[in-house]
């Protein structure tokens, strides 16, 4: 059996490929059988969605709960699977980042969901005796809860301040503010961008994820994810006459048949 799912602690979310639907339970039951951390299997009911992007979920096995515990460099979140957003995925992103920040910094990170990036940040800078001042920014009110009981759990209160809200209105207040700003919603990250721009200091980072084409549509050639995105990115400094230098870009994962996720830092001088 050969089938993808996430784990999200103890939670298993399954992929059914249309062909298989009838068997859906009996292939939750062996997900059960073969890993035993595994105590709830559910099954994507559809895409990503809405503003919080969050996903629908159909039980197929074991309790019926979508509470769950999940862990990532050293750092415990608690959750609902089904009530806020979470990728186990996007963990190396976290520890590249996390890699990268100084002492001392200011971060928005902005589309925070239950906490994954500014914890993990936190939680690296506290262990090596370092400081820094992080503003987790979040729209979705049941994440908000989980942010803020994940900042404690963690024990990062004295790093991390949790922002109900939309993102926009925290930006005016930060004009110049940040020396990196984290922008994990791909889907709409890039309507916020000239609001970035302005709330990053000189010298401060911006991490922007987005989504590009790796093949044309049409004629199925190979395409730059990154292309239009950096020109885009240019373009808004341009406008808001400061100079930006793309410093980093890879693709995070693959998206849909002709496009991928990416994510693209650039430096606002
Ligand atoms: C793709 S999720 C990323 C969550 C988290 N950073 C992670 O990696 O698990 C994007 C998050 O942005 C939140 N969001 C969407 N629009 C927002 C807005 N205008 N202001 C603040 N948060 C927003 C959603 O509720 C969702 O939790």
């Amino acid at each position: 059996m050969n089938l993808a799912f996430d784990q999200i602690g103890n939670v298993a979310i399954l992929e059914v490929p249309e062909e298989r639907k009838k068997e859906a339970k009996q292939l939750a039951a062996k997900i059960m059988d073969t890993n035993k951390h595994i105590t709830s299997v559910y099954a994507k009911g559809s895409a990503m969605a809405g503003k919080y992007r969050v996903r629908k979920l159909k039980f197929l096995a074991g309790e019926k709960s979508t509470l769950t515990t999940y862990k990532e460099s050293g750092c415990v979140f608690e959750l609902d699977v089904a009530k806020v957003y979470f990728s186990p995925r996007l963990a190396f992103e976290r520890t590249r980042i996390s890699n990268e920040v100084k002492n001392g910094e200011k971060i928005l990170a902005l589309f925070a969901g239950v906490g994954p990036f500014p914890i993990v940040i936190a939680k690296k800078l506290k262990t090596e005796k370092k400081t820094a001042e992080i503003v987790a920014n979040e729209l979705n009110p049941a994440a908000v809860k989980y942010l803020r009981q994940n900042i404690k759990l963690n024990k990062v209160e004295e790093f991390v301040t949790a922002d109900k809200g939309d993102a926009a209105k925290l930006l005016v207040k930060k004009k110049k503010w940040a020396s990196r700003v984290i922008m994990p919603l791909p889907h709409t990250a890039e309507q916020f961008l000239p609001q970035v721009i302005d709330a990053t200091a000189k010298n401060g980072i911006v991490h922007f994820y987005g989504f590009g084409p790796h093949r044309n549509e049409k004629t199925k050639k190979a395409a730059d994810p990154f292309k239009k995105l950096e020109a885009k990115i240019k373009a808004l400094c341009k406008k808001k006459k400061r100079t930006c230098k793309i410093i980093f870009k890879r693709v995070v994962r693959p998206y849909s048949p002709f496009s991928v996720q990416v994510v693209i830092d650039f430096k606002v001088l």
